[in-house]
């Protein structure tokens, strides 16, 4: 099976990394980067082809790809235009629409079919993400089963059965890791409001969401039953959480999700136009 990637940023990195550590073999693997120095990294890491436009090759792959910034993915995409054939295209572009990538593949004949959407966050990066994934009608179930392989190179993978769900899968887990990174924040700069030095305030909140997040993915219980089993009547933790209750904190993050899963679809609607 013969795999091209458009596009050899941070993403396709992680991708082909993962995929060549599972077993993917590297001479089936070639990317498309106009970027002499990411060529290089890529071939000189992982000894994947790499070259600065497409090639025959690239038409007549297996999976095409799409890894380029959803803002580069139209003129990116020019030179498929009507091209391509039985390829099975997976885009991990956020928020770019699948009928607008179609129509965009198709050029001037039949919009592209064979499409599977993928929603990744930035935990790829370390092969610790989770990608929300669509398959289009046309995409058959060996095609799904590949596409599902080639994303579980960086994490764990969720299909849904509705695009729209993907701007969900974006206020989740896509925005996901910022709304944690802020979290951290705020608890390192409490460790510091008590006196703790930077180093140690850090230390104390990063391995407490590292380590809570590790006890809660490898427990039976969930979530609020640990919650629950730390948090004894009138103790320490029941009136840090009361306060956070009177904050409104739990109703502020479902708003936050919602602002997000909003922002992906006005965006999916504006990089979706057919201006240049
Ligand atoms: N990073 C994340 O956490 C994350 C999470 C979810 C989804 N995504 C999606 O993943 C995609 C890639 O993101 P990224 O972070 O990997 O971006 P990136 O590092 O900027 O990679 C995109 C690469 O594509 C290259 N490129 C531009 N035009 C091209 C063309 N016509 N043909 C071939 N390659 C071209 C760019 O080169 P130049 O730099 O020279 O333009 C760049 O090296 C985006 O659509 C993004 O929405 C990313």
């Amino acid at each position: 099976m013969k795999i091209a990637f458009l596009g050899g940023g941070n993403m396709a990195t992680a991708l082909i990394g993962g995929m060549v550590e599972r077993g993917f073999a590297a001479d089936d693997i070639h990317a498309i980067e106009p970027d002499a120095a990411a060529r290089e990294r890529l071939q000189a890491r992982f000894g994947v082809r790499a070259l600065a436009a497409p090639d025959e090759g690239t038409l007549r792959a297996d999976v095409l790809a799409l890894a380029v910034k959803p803002q580069q993915m139209k003129a990116a995409l020019t030179p498929f235009a009507g091209a391509l054939r039985k390829t099975l295209v997976i885009s991990i572009a956020a928020g770019l629409r699948l009928v607008d990538i179609g129509r965009w593949l198709g050029g001037a004949g039949a919009p592209h079919t064979r499409l599977v959407r993928c929603m990744p966050n930035i935990p790829a990066l370390i092969g610790a993400g989770v990608t929300g994934m669509y398959a289009a009608p046309a995409v058959d179930a060996a095609e799904r089963e590949i596409a599902g392989r080639i994303l579980a190179a960086v994490g764990s993978t969720v299909w849904v059965d509705d695009e729209a769900r993907l701007d969900a899968v974006t206020g989740i887990s896509g925005s996901g890791p910022a709304y944690v990174f802020h979290f951290i924040e705020a608890l390192e700069a409490a460790g510091r409001a008590q006196g703790f030095d930077a180093a140690a305030a850090r230390l104390l909140a990063l391995d407490t969401v590292l380590g809570a997040a590790r006890l809660a993915s490898s427990s039976d219980d969930p979530p609020a039953v640990l919650r629950e089993k730390v948090t004894s009547k009138g103790g320490t933790t029941a009136a840090a959480l009361a306060h956070l209750a009177s904050a409104g904190w739990y109703d502020a993050l479902i708003g936050a999700v919602a602002a997000a899963t909003a922002r992906s679809r006005e965006l999916g609607e504006q990089f979706g136009q057919d201006r240049t």
